[in-house]
């Protein structure tokens, strides 16, 4: 067995030993040469005049690029082609690259693009959401509006009302490795390209784009990212094509690195919000109708801010049925760095709207904040609530696949499935009617509460509150149901390509990008599993766009769930293979055939899997398979907000204590527990490394990480210096994480759940636990805005007491 099991990072003693080859480790070929873009230090206007020969004169400069340099207009968007990679003049944010220098060094690259002097006729920038309205600065031509029944007259027919605006932060990614890119020109015009990117395939065709080649005649690899987070789905384009055009017009190797402060001055990050809300309520803190509107600033172009903003409607409702409700969404142009992907993208900022209102409700009511969400729940996959009994497989099996035409497989709709629907159909619909039917978040929330022991600890913490003027200690639950699947339906797609060769050695390639997530590891205890290997066996190879072609970003969580399932078609194609040799030459059926153990038994003999492949080989066996998987049963309209854009959802739930200082506003969390559904974990030690982390980047969202742009547009907090991320210190003291372990009843690889990113959003049980602390302190409500630094504690202490 090695599906399940708790096996280390692959490269663990690599990134520890500071061996792991980052993008910037792989060996400059000889004369490489180095890049960095002058930026603009205006937010808005026209670029008058460019001067840059005190740029071109400097030291080890070899070449200097504007936009009207260039052999071709080169974009660098994602989608929309509203990103010239230089300035075409017009100068949409401070930061935004102007000119690309050259140099024989990194450093000479970086100071001589220091020298540029460059006249810009400013403009008023459009940086506020008030402004962003007034000027109506959007992607779209108005907001985007869906509806479920009729939310105004819920809410107004409502027993209660309320009504609430809350504010949250952007967050600069702060992966390890900043972006990187190398690109070497090979023989016949074509380039090769390694790239610090989760998207090696859209890598690959803007710099086929930019060059004008066809993408067949452009290679890019990516072994590793020292994190991404999203920052890096979008945001390595504008380094690897410079590099791809320099290397072009050189002939030499170029290589391009932001150095920190570059890299959160030019790149994008995650979107800040404004959510405005409106609610009706019953007595017990039912909700009757809800009316959201969520203004997302997006920045100067596009990137992915409506699949952001789209993913942050899909959210809005996190684990609650709403009876009606209306959801809005603006999506505003500012002149700021492009917001873009980052972990959660959008959810986060929809389900922090929800659970901010269902705070407010709870506290108007004087309800425990668990009960009223309880109350608020989607209906129960089942009557037992505990998962799936009838979905549990005997020990030992518990990895079998199942049968192509069984209920497990056809995600529970077959005829003897015990499965009552709880429902009849849009009793349990989302606001974009969805049905959801797999929601195991009422028995979780169950044992995450005796776990936790939630009601002590409450009742405790109200007593010591009342004896303690100065310090004051508050508690949280949020739970979080996160859609499984890209939006854009197309991308729910990926390849695979395994070898094994004749000494039993077995090479696996996917689309998937490793980021520290751990997927290569996942990938290739899949594919262990099929061969009935041990994973040792399996060599984990780099992202290459020669080996697996069109593939997605690795994004949204479905690493594991998409290449997993790719990995596993070519596996089991060579298998099969070599079922059939083995089984004709033992003259017995290819099905008796077992791979178990790191050997293969066959017609009553058991050979090693090494002698196998040789057996294979030597029959003239191919033993090299591609393989390919889409998720089935996805249908989605965007535009309308209907449709089924999931093929399940993941859920997790936490309780957060935390004491704040009342004089400083300072604060700490003081513990955490955590209850996640990773479905059949592939690997429980990397999925609890995922839960941790992603909790701890959503804490640090919701408290210490703010980003300061001052009136000009300039971002102030443009290093760790001033941006502060959390630091091991900053972790719970007490930190306790479980895995919900039932398997997923979506037919995903082994009945697995994705991790990605749905832990990020239990970090708002810390936010929800210093708003319950700032509450404590008087009888008005507290309306902590995000992130919740001192100074933000602190005016919230002030208006709790009134
Ligand atoms: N974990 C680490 N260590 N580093 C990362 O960059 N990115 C997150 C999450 N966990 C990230 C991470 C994001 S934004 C996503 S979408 C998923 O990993 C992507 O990987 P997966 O699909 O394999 O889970
Ligand atoms: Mo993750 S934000 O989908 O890269």
């Amino acid at each position: 067995m090695s599906v399940g099991k708790a096996l280390p990072h692959d490269s663990g003693p690599l990134h520890v030993s500071g061996q792991a080859r980052y993008v910037d480790d792989i060996p400059a070929p000889a004369g490489a040469l180095h890049l960095a873009f002058g930026l603009s230090h205006v937010a808005r206007g026209r670029i008058t005049k460019m001067d840059l020969d005190a740029v071109r004169a400097a030291p080890g400069v070899v070449m200097v690029l504007t936009a009207a340099d260039l052999p071709r207009p080169v974009d660098v968007a994602p989608g929309a082609h509203d990103e010239p990679l230089l300035s075409d003049k017009a100068v949409h944010f401070i930061g935004q690259p102007l000119f690309l220098v050259v140099a024989e060094s990194h450093l000479e690259a970086r100071k001589a693009a220091r020298l540029g002097r460059v006249e810009i006729a400013e403009e008023p920038p459009i940086l506020t959401i008030e402004q962003a309205l007034e000027a109506d600065s959007r992607f779209e031509d108005g907001p985007r509006v869906w509806t479920k029944g009729d939310a105004s007259g819920a809410i107004m027919g409502a027993p209660h009302r309320l009504q609430g605006r809350i504010e949250m932060g952007g967050q600069e990614h702060f992966y390890l490795e900043g972006q990187a890119a190398l690109a070497s020109p090979q023989e016949d015009g074509g380039m090769h390209v390694a790239s610090s990117t989760q998207h090696p395939t859209e890598i690959q065709h803007k710099v086929a784009d930019a060059l004008g080649l066809p993408m067949a005649a452009v290679r890019v690899e990516t072994r590793r990212l020292g994190g991404g987070f999203g920052g890096k789905e979008s945001q390595g384009n504008a380094l690897a094509v410079s590099c791809a055009i320099a290397a072009h017009l050189t002939g030499r190797s170029c290589r391009m690195r932001y150095d920190r402060d570059d890299d959160m001055i030019v790149t994008g990050k995650r979107h800040d919000f404004r959510i405005d809300w409106e609610v009706g309520f019953d007595g017990e803190g039912r909700i009757e109708g809800l009316d959201v509107t969520q203004y997302a600033r997006c920045g100067w172009s596009q990137d992915l801010s409506l699949a952001v903003a789209d993913r942050a409607m899909l959210h809005a409702d996190n684990a609650y049925l709403l009876p009606s409700a209306r959801i809005t969404s603006h999506r505003l142009k500012t002149n700021m760095q492009s917001a873009t992907a980052f972990r959660g993208f959008g959810g986060p900022q929809g389900v922090l709207g929800i659970e901010a209102a269902l705070d407010r409700i709870a506290r108007h009511l004087g309800l425990d904040p668990v009960e009223v969400r309880r109350r608020n729940y989607y209906a129960p996959m089942t009557e037992g609530e505990q998962g799936h009994p009838h979905l549990e497989v005997a020990p030992g099996e518990t990895w079998q696949e199942a049968p192509e035409d069984s209920d497990l497989a056809s995600r529970g709709s077959g005829e003897d499935l015990p499965r009552e629907p709880v429902a009849p159909a849009t009793r349990n619909a989302t606001p974009y009617g969805m049905e959801v039917t797999d929601f195991v978040l009422h028995g979780m929330t169950d044992r995450l509460l005796e776990t936790s022991d939630y009601a002590a600890r409450r009742a405790e913490i109200t007593e010591w509150n009342a004896g303690s003027p100065v310090l004051k200690r508050g508690i949280a639950f949020s739970p979080v149901k996160f859609g499984i699947s890209f939006t854009l339906t197309h991308l729910n797609q990926a390849g695979a390509l395994v070898h094994v060769y004749q000494d039993g050695s077995i090479h696996l390639n996917h689309g998937g990008t490793e980021m520290g997530q751990g997927l290569f590891r996942k990938v290739s205890q899949v594919a262990a599993e099929v061969f009935g290997v041990d994973p040792a066996r399996v060599r984990i190879t780099a992202t290459d766009t020669q080996k697996v072609p069109n593939t997605s970003a690795t994004a949204a969580s479905s690493g594991s769930d998409l290449n997993g399932m790719a990995a596993k078609a070519a596996c089991e194609a060579i298998r099969g293979r070599m079922a059939e040799a083995l089984a004709s030459l033992h003259q017995c059926e290819a099905r008796a055939v077992r791979f178990a153990e790191d050997h293969v038994e066959v017609g009553g003999d058991r050979i090693s899997f090494a002698r196998a492949a040789q057996i294979a080989y030597e029959a003239r066996v191919s033993l090299s398979a591609t393989g390919f998987y889409k998720v089935p049963d996805l249908s989605w309209d965007r535009i309308k907000g209907q449709g089924r854009p999931f093929f399940y959802f993941a859920h997790g739930a936490a309780v957060t204590e935390v004491a704040i200082d009342t004089l400083t506003g300072e604060n700490r969390i003081l513990r955490c527990d955590i209850l996640h559904d990773a479905g059949r974990s592939l690997n429980p030690a990397l999925d609890i490394g995922q839960i941790e982390g992603g909790y701890v980047q959503g804490a640090g969202w919701l408290t210490t990480e703010e980003l300061v742009w001052d009136e000009r547009g300039a971002l102030k907090t443009h290093a760790p210096s001033t941006y502060k991320i959390p630091a091991c210190s900053d972790r719970p003291r007490d930190f306790r994480v479980a895995l919900w372990d039932q398997p997923n009843p979506a037919a995903s690889i082994y009945r697995s759940k994705a991790v990605g990113e749905p832990p990020f959003m239990l970090g708002i049980s810390a936010f929800l636990a210093l708003s319950d602390a700032c509450a404590a302190c008087g009888p008005a409500e507290p309306a902590l805005d995000a992130p919740a630094t001192p100074e933000r504690v602190l005016a919230a202490v002030r208006r709790a007491r009134g």
